[in-house]
């Protein structure tokens, strides 16, 4: 993909001069088969630095298109990673240090949508109806130009625009038939946050959440969409008559500044009988609820500003970003509570890199609105409100980020670097009873060979019989299998009769293609899972 400045027709008759990928405004759709390995040539032909960050994907630090990564002018970067997270809408954008407000508002922005073979059974509108829908707002008083110029009152609200676009389409219409459609909508603007409704005040379902599908398809008449977020909804157009139309809108609300203008978003005019042989699902997957009595630690984010001192407004636990500065440290695969107290009358969206996490409770109250559950990477926090969320980072080690979407306030310094790092007590975690211990493999991600080690209790430590007949008939066949994300063994490494101690083995992923694998330890009713990427 080729970043540069371009001119590309927005307003019918007229050319917008933006900045972003392959001569398109938004930039090309990426669909993408989860399992497969996704690359990209980012080519920076623009006169200031850029990245490209795959928002809401998991991905391996040096992939994630952080702001200390730029693609300097001139130059190149490939991005490439494995693809092995839930089906869902995501989309991509620039991180450029102090560039990515100025830079997604120029354009560079689009969707990467991730499809898997259990998502196509479900039966779900398909094909024409099937719709991704980009939200951004851009200011009527500079048309047809896009022009980025920010004083106090627009870093405080966020460069907010009294014009939607939607899919770069100013005043947009969309054709549609009397049947169910399934719209996947993303809020891509700068700063803007919408509350959703359809302007005959009829119900919609809201099927999925920033991180895939929802394990139910809930009634909904309204929802806030904030920046950085996705919700997708299904929506029938059979009781209209062909002929009628309805407006997707934003309905009015109060908020910070120019926040919570009613807008028309998109106007459906109902052109046909046409049927997309969609239904609503009666059976989606389940989500596993993480349990909150299960966290082993909270950590506490307070948001806030302060118009007075130092150099960034936006503040998180009173500090603005720093480049080079590590914030927090969080070990792999713990369970913890972060709380995000908002002590600004100001809405802040918060986005975490390189996790999906969980909505826990809303000024304590753990009923939520639909589109709060499910799994999430961004949410939105309102003004003196506290989110509560339950998180685990399951995937990659290594240096992310946590910041306000209001680009911005990130732009601004609301923003942290966190580092996770490899769990401590992987011994504790997957000890069994009986006392095998299967460890993260070293090193991960790899290429081509990674060690795995495990280890086998002695029969002779303080059992009860039943537990001591059955540890030794679990030593009779110990097996350590590896398999692709889709299930598929690939490899054997152990399968024999072992003796206590312990063990280490060589796994050579030389003839595999990168991606995610995962191991699995079984001996007997004992048996222990751990993810590793091979990357290449
Ligand atoms: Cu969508 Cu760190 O950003
Ligand atoms: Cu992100
Ligand atoms: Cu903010």
């Amino acid at each position: 993909m080729i970043f540069k400045s371009s001119n590309v027709e927005v307003w019918p008759g007229t050319t917008t001069q933006v900045v972003g990928m392959n001569n398109s405004y938004p930039g090309p759709t990426i669909r993408v088969q989860r399992g497969k390995e996704f690359s990209v040539l980012f080519e920076n032909q623009h006169n200031v630095e850029s990245t490209i960050h795959w928002h809401g994907l998991l991905v391996p630090e040096l992939m994630d298109g952080q702001p200390k990564d730029p693609v300097l002018p001139g130059t190149s970067y490939r991005y490439s990673f494995p693809v092995f997270q839930r089906a869902g809408t995501y989309f991509y954008h620039s991180h450029a240090h102090h560039y990515t407000a100025e830079q997604v508002y120029m354009g560079h922005a689009g969707f990467f949508i991730i499809e898997d073979e259990a998502e196509k059974q479900l039966g779900l509108p398909a094909g024409e109806f099937d719709i991704p829908l980009l939200i951004q707002d851009r200011r009527s008083v500079n048309q047809p130009q896009f022009v980025y110029s920010t004083n106090n009152q627009d870093i405080m609200q966020g460069y907010l625009g009294d014009l939607p676009l939607i899919n770069g389409t100013p005043d947009a219409y969309f054709e549609v038939q009397k049947t169910l459609y399934r719209f996947r909508i993303v809020n891509g603007s700068n700063a803007r946050v919408y509350q959703l409704a359809l302007s005959d005040n009829s119900n919609f379902r809201i099927i999925a959440t920033d991180g895939g599908l929802k394990d139910e398809a809930v009634e909904v008449n309204e929802a806030f969409i904030s920046p950085g977020e996705r919700i997708e909804i299904l929506y029938d157009f059979s009781s209209f008559n062909i002929g009628e139309s309805v407006n997707l809108v934003s309905l009015p609300f109060s908020g910070f500044g120019n926040q919570g203008t009613q807008m028309d978003l998109l106007k459906f005019n109902i052109v046909g009988n046409g049927t997309s042989g969609g239904t609503v699902p009666q059976n989606l997957p389940a989500i596993d609820y993480y349990d909150i009595n299960s966290a082993v630690r909270t950590r506490t984010f307070e948001l806030s500003h302060d118009m007075n001192s130092g150099p960034g407004m936006h503040r998180i636990n009173d500090l603005t970003y720093d480049i080079n500065r590590i914030d927090e440290k969080i070990p792999l695969n713990e369970l913890e509570e972060w709380k995000f107290v908002n002590v600004t009358n100001n809405l802040h969206p918060i986005h975490i890199h390189g996790v999906m996490f969980q909505v826990y409770s809303r000024n304590g109250s753990t009923v939520l609105h639909p589109k709060d559950k499910g799994w999430k990477d961004t949410v939105l926090v309102d003004a003196y409100e506290t989110v509560q969320v339950l998180i685990k980072f399951t995937d990659y080690s290594g240096r992310y980020l946590l910041h306000c979407h209001n680009l911005e306030h990130e732009d601004n310094g609301m923003m942290l670097n966190i580092e996770i790092d490899p769990a401590t007590s992987v011994e504790e975690e997957n000890a069994s009873p009986e006392g095998f211990v299967l460890e993260q493999n070293y090193p991960n991600p790899f290429n081509p060979s990674t060690t795995i080690k495990y280890s086998v209790p002695s029969v002779e430590r303080d059992l009860s019989r039943t537990s001591r007949s059955e540890l030794k008939s679990a030593l009779q066949n110990v097996t350590l299998k590896v398999y692709d994300i889709l299930g598929k063994e690939v490899a054997t490494l152990v399968n024999k009769q072992q003796s206590p101690g312990n063990y280490s083995v060589v796994f050579n992923g030389f003839n595999l293609p990168s991606g995610l694998y995962v191991y699995k330890l079984q001996a007997g009713k004992f048996s222990a899972v751990k993810k590793m990427m091979l990357l290449k």
